[in-house]
């Protein structure tokens, strides 16, 4: 069963061409980042205009990179929530166009979703399982069930761990987006050098908080520039990307302790940090777990593991018609019961 993804939520126009769910035979992404580095994160209006130029492109080229033409496929997958509307619209309507035009199967995939086939679509993943999702927008513990159905068991009540990795860079002067310089820097940095606060990590919950982090880093550099001491970046990355990993991994260790599941899977932008993988290999190992982790070049937004997510909800018999909206915050569980 060979599928096109498309995804457009944010700021990657993306196309790709999956095979069963776990191949990717072709993958395209046009990144804005140098258009929006410079206003130091995404503009939505930028975004939109962007990926209207850039679509129909990318589509072809992910068919003629795959070698196909529109009769090969068997369906089409597209991002159809959360994130920037405009931008959405953009990847549904060229999805909607396309499958009217070819009459190819049309679905409509949840973001976290298919951030969770990312996973997938390297590793033999049984369920149930549970997923550790930490993106730019999303930080959340959810359970697995059937794949594609989901039960959220906590999450973030301010902000994302990569917005806190994307603020905390702006601070000490990388730009955008700044969660692979940080973890970079981190590597050559000493993680105790500043004793920055782990929220929440005490509380009987799934639930997360970064702000208060991100504030910490803020205050202590502003606190030594005012001192006129120096201050080393690494040092400063190292110990900030230490708060987030301990809390991440307690969490999600305590959760496989609660539910008895004993399958994790790792999945968002926030999954290609080194240290977060190295770390939770690690705990898996002593607590006894199987860890799951999307390539590094899957874990950013790309389109095939919308389409890898697209595979499974086709063969489900899952359909949306030509009335699939875009939705900005579209919840697992609108999605799961066909509200799109
Ligand atoms: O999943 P994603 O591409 O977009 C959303 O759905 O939000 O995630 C992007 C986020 C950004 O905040 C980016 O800084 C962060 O993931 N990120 C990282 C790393 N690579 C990307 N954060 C920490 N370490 C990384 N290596
Ligand atoms: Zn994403």
């Amino acid at each position: 069963m060979k599928v096109l993804g498309i995804e457009t939520s944010c700021d990657e126009t993306a196309a790709a061409v999956v095979a069963d769910g776990r191949t990717v035979i072709s993958q395209v992404i046009a990144s804005q980042i140098a258009t929006h580095e410079r206003f130091g994160g995404v503009v939505p209006e930028v975004a939109s205009r962007q990926h209207i130029e850039t679509v129909t492109r990318v589509v072809e080229q992910a068919l003629r990179e795959a070698g196909m033409n529109w009769g090969d496929l068997d369906g089409i997958a597209v991002t159809c929530g959360p994130g920037l509307l405009g931008a959405l619209l953009v990847g549904v309507s060229a999805a909607k166009g396309y499958a009217l035009a070819t009459g190819l199967p049309l679905v409509g995939v949840h973001h976290i979703a298919g951030h969770v086939a990312a996973a997938c679509l390297a590793n033999d993943v049984s369920f149930p399982a549970l997923a550790l999702v930490v993106s730019g927008g999303h930080t959340e513990i959810l359970e697995v069930d059937a794949l594609f159905r989901f039960t959220k068991l906590g999450g973030t009540k301010d902000d994302a761990a990569g917005e806190a990795y994307d603020k905390v860079a702006r601070l000490v002067g990388l730009t955008y987006p700044g969660g692979p310089k940080v973890d970079k820097l981190a590597q050559t940095g000493n993680p105790e050098a500043y004793a920055f606060p782990r929220a929440f990590l005490e509380e009987d919950n799934f639930d997360f908080s970064f702000s208060g982090l991100k504030s910490a880093v803020a205050n202590e550099v502003a606190k030594r520039r005012q001192r006129g001491e120096t201050i080393r970046i690494a040092d400063v990355c190292a110990s900030f990307q230490q708060a987030v990993i301990d809390v991440l991994v307690e969490k999600i260790a305590r959760a496989v302790h609660t539910t008895g599941r004993r399958v994790v899977v790792l999945a968002g932008g926030v999954a290609a940090n080194h240290g977060l993988r190295t770390a939770l290999a690690a705990r898996a190992a002593v607590d006894g777990f199987i860890l799951h982790v999307p390539p590094l070049t899957l874990c950013t937004d790309n389109a095939a593991m919308i389409a890898a997510a697209g595979t499974f909800l086709l063969r489900a018999g899952v359909r949306h018609n030509l009335s699939l909206n875009a939705h900005a915050t579209l919840s697992l569980g609108d999605w799961q019961a066909g509200r799109v």
